[in-house]
């Protein structure tokens, strides 16, 4: 080893041992005398002081020649602080390195983006994803790095001690059904055909089951070709786990367990088991969404039949046609929104749909109030009051539209507002489960079903029968687990019998020859003695992002991807040469 002790080690107990430190150069300040540097690595940083007299002089004339990032080895003494000159910021701030030996290992160019923490402006994004070694060197991000490291190894040993076998799956193999597209891999012995990269183990994981493997759990690469956004990366992991003999309350069961050792483990945090259950109706009735941040309240209020009652013509007419007038309160909502605030809320929510925003503010007296208020009866405001638990400074906002309309507008109006607001704490966490989603939405474009889930999930053994008579209201055992308002884990039961298996192909308009070109192992596998199973698999790269307080999935992800899916620091995708094309059977366009 080229070193006795990490840059993050040393404390006075040292003092007057002779130690030898690696690092990176993160600072240097000369101080008349001498230098004083600060050598960090992964551990931490420690002074090191280049000055008489433990210094010889020719050391200090040569430690001048540091720069930020050179990589040195130290030999010296460690000493006490002077009074005064103790920082409790840092582990080792006791402390300082006084030197007496100084190798200089590599130089390095100037930083464009700089690795010390004291350095608060961040260059762009794309900047420091091209120069990733610089970025990962930043403290923040090592800390990132070694919560996704903790979290891993927590949930591998949670799952090994529930007796989870670890199988690894294919990444070569057939278009799994997701519903993402594929990223795909042309064959070279096969030319024409292709290779689809896994969205999920989903179909081997079920295969696991029925082969006998009863717990299986894999820490597995999935691949999806959709737009990206914050929380969404081409390329994430999922810890991925499929259990037999199990209905949806014994995965919940587990993954609830799951969380709570993490909880503690990594935040310190008790949570109280079972984690609260939700189904999606009432999810989407109270918060207009499938995975609501429920560290805050402002609910959805249904006010279609007050509505109704009124002359305002926007609500007149949503509500004749069958459609929904729906409200959040703001509690002192005033405070936060003038007569322009709303302004930029109204032109926010039309993003998401909304047409307007009308809106009532709470007078002193208890009264509602607004430009619309002469549409509606002394009575009726009266009543809206009432329903919507309106007191003075409360701001009312409403969506008037049809329901996925209004679900949409308020789940994003109650969002922003609540950021804005600041009506949680960002710290807080708060875990979730929803419940018994729907099978199959309807795709209006199509004008056919289409798997919520995917195709291979149970319906509630009593509604069955509506398979038959009315799909659209067919729930689901599907569960997802929601952490601070992210979907952050999915699973359901499966369909083990052949049966109900054709009757939801029938429905999804996968016809028997579709069914066996692309599920055909499956099917046939399902056949030969398939035990009721089923799963579920947790984004860890969500996870971990929830569980560091982050906002960026790319900010967990060593290597992560741009919006545009492109890997800044090796460039990929790039081309290939023609005769690796060749090779494929593939001729490019252009
Ligand atoms: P699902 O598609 O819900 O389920 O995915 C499970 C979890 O993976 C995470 N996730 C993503 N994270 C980052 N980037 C993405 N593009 C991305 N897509 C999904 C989410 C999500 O909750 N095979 C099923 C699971 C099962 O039924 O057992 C599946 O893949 O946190
Ligand atoms: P208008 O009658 O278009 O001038 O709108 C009167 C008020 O109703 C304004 O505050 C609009 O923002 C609001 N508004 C219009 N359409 C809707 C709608 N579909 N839902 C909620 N508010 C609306």
């Amino acid at each position: 080893m080229l070193r006795t002790h990490t840059c993050g080690e040393l404390r006075s107990s040292h003092a007057g041992q002779e130690v030898t430190l690696c690092g990176w150069v993160d600072s240097y300040r000369d101080h008349g005398g001498g230098l004083f540097v600060d050598l960090r690595d992964r551990y931490g940083i420690t002074q090191i002081a280049f000055s008489p007299p433990d210094t010889p002089a020719d050391l200090i004339e040569a430690s001048k020649e540091l720069r930020a990032e050179y990589v040195v080895q130290i030999t010296g003494k460690v000493a006490e602080r002077p009074e005064g000159q103790h920082n409790p910021r840092l582990s080792t701030g006791d402390i300082e390195l006084r030197a007496t030996g100084l190798t200089l290992l590599n130089k390095a160019k100037t930083p464009p983006v700089s690795p010390s923490e004291k350095v608060t402006e961040l260059p762009g994004e794309d900047t420091r994803l091209k120069y990733r070694y610089l970025d990962l060197r930043r403290p923040q991000m090592q800390k990132a790095m070694i919560l996704r490291d903790r979290i891993t190894k927590g949930m591998r040993d949670y799952f090994e001690e529930n007796g989870f076998l670890d199988v690894e799956t294919p990444i070569l193999g057939r278009s799994t059904p997701e519903g993402a597209r594929d990223y795909l891999v042309p064959s070279r012995v096969h030319n024409g055909n292709f290779y689809a990269l896994p969205q999920s183990p989903q179909l081997y994981k079920q295969i696991l089951m029925i082969a006998g493997y009863d717990r299986y759990v894999q820490i597995a690469r999935c691949f999806r070709d959709e737009d990206l956004r914050a929380d969404r990366q081409p390329e994430f992991t999922q810890v991925d786990l499929e259990m037999s003999f199990v209905d949806a309350d014994d995965v919940i069961g587990m993954i609830d367990g799951c969380m709570q050792k993490l909880a503690k483990e990594v935040l310190g945090i008790d949570l109280k088991l079972p984690l609260p259950r939700m189904t999606y109706d009432e999810a989407m009735t109270r918060y207009g969404h499938d995975a609501p941040d429920l560290r805050f309240d402002m609910e959805i209020v249904d006010c279609t039949d007050l509505a109704a009652e009124s002359d305002f013509g926007v609500f007149k007419s949503v509500t004749a046609e069958g459609g929904f007038v729906r409200a959040v309160n703001a509690k002192k909502g005033t405070d936060t929104y003038s007569r322009r605030g709303i302004d930029g809320l109204t032109e926010y929510v039309k993003n998401y749909g909304a047409k307007g925003l009308a809106w009532f503010r709470c007078e002193d007296d208890g009264k509602l109030g607004s430009t619309i208020a002469k549409f509606f009866s002394d009575e009726l405001l009266e009543k809206f009051a009432k329903r919507l638990n309106a007191e003075p400074g409360d701001l009312i906002l409403f969506s008037a539209a049809d329901w996925a309309t209004t679900c949409k507008v308020l789940y994003a109006l109650r969002k922003k507002v609540g950021e804005e607001m600041k009506l949680y704490d960002p710290a807080e966490m708060n875990f979730s489960w929803i419940v018994e989603f729907p099978m199959f939405e309807y795709d209006t474009e199509e004008k056919r079903w289409n798997a919520m889930h995917h195709p291979f999930t149970a319906p509630l053994e009593d509604h069955v029968p509506l398979l038959d008579t009315d799909p659209g209201k067919c729930r689901a055992k599907a569960y997802d687990l929601v952490i601070n308002g992210y979907e952050a884990g999915g699973g359901t039961i499966r369909i083990h019998d052949s049966e109900t298996q054709s009757k939801v192909f029938g429905l999804l308009g996968i016809d028997t020859e579709t069914a066996r070109d692309r599920f055909g192992f499956l099917l046939d596998a399902l056949a030969y003695g398939a035990p009721p199973h089923g799963g579920l698999a947790l984004g860890l790269d969500r996870v971990v992002m929830l569980f560091g307080g982050l906002d960026n999935i790319r900010d967990v992800i060593a290597f992560p991807k741009t919006q545009k899916a492109t890997d800044m620091m090796t460039e990929a995708p790039g081309t290939v040469d023609k005769k690796q094309l060749k090779e494929l059977g593939i001729k490019l366009d252009s």
